[in-house]
């Protein structure tokens, strides 16, 4: 399959082109042979500032294109067997739609050429993703939720008023019971929260904050 050459090559290649050469030669072609005997390792922030640059504004949240959010948790995402295969460049969605002639990411301003290259010394390098998730200030806020959405029943403390108290409340639930309730109510309690993420924070605090079960 190679040519004595190549292998040659090859041989005295670093470990990502063995990694490559595995299954996907074209990973090792002109970059990584070029000339070049040592592999300049790339930083992460490098390609995560890439990504928060030209791809976040249309792949974020709920209603992220192409059900891709590359927003508030991008390293939890991205390893999903699909949009990034460590080592494997051409069999990562990131790589291969950034480089696509027919349906190109950024779909209206293709990223500079050196861009798509980090990018993709990047995943054959491994595509290490350390960034923590970014945890949503303000309305996505537990204690926040609870006084604005659940206080008034329940009591500022928690000790309870039109509603029960939360400890007798939270009883036997776990923090996706709670946010159940939180959503759609029970018994007399009408359905407080449309909004399912928030229902979910405001059921990990009161689990959290006064017991559950
Ligand atoms: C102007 C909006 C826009 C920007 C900016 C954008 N995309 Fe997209 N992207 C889309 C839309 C719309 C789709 C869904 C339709 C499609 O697949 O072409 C999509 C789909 C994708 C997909 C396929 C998702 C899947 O699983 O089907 C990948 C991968 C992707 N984009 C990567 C990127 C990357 C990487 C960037 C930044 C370099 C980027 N996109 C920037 C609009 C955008
Ligand atoms: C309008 C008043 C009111 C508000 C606002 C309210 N609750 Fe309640 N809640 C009640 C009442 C009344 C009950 C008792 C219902 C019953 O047993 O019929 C209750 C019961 C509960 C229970 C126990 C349900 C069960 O099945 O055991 C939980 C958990 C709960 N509330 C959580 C919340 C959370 C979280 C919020 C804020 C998102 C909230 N509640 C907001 C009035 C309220």
């Amino acid at each position: 399959m190679f040519s004595p050459t190549r292998a040659g090559r090859a041989a005295a290649a670093p470990a990502v082109c063995a990694l490559a050469l595995a299954g996907l030669v074209a990973a090792c072609d002109d970059e990584v042979f070029g000339g070049r005997s040592t592999v300049v390792p790339v930083d992460q922030e490098d390609v995560l500032r890439i990504i928060d640059t030209e791809c976040v504004a249309c792949h974020a949240g709920v209603d992220a294109a192409g059900d891709l959010d590359l927003s508030s948790d991008v390293c939890g995402r991205i390893f999903d067997g699909l949009t990034v295969v460590p080592g494997a460049p051409y069999a990562s969605q990131l790589y291969l739609r950034v480089v696509s002639p027919s349906a190109p990411m950024p779909p209206d301003a293709p990223l500079p050429d050196e861009d798509a290259a980090l990018i993709k010394a990047w995943i054959e390098q491994g595509a290490a993703c350390d960034r923590e998730p970014f945890v949503e200030a303000g309305p996505a806020d537990g204690a926040e939720l609870y006084s604005r959405s659940c206080a008034g029943c329940h009591g500022a403390s928690g000790e309870g008023g039109a509603g029960p108290a939360m400890a007798t409340a939270a009883a036997g639930l776990d923090a996706a019971g709670v946010a159940a309730v939180a959503q759609s109510g029970s018994g007399t309690m009408p359905g407080i929260l449309a909004d399912a993420e928030e229902a979910a924070v405001v059921g990990a605090y009161v689990v959290e904050t006064w017991g559950g079960g």
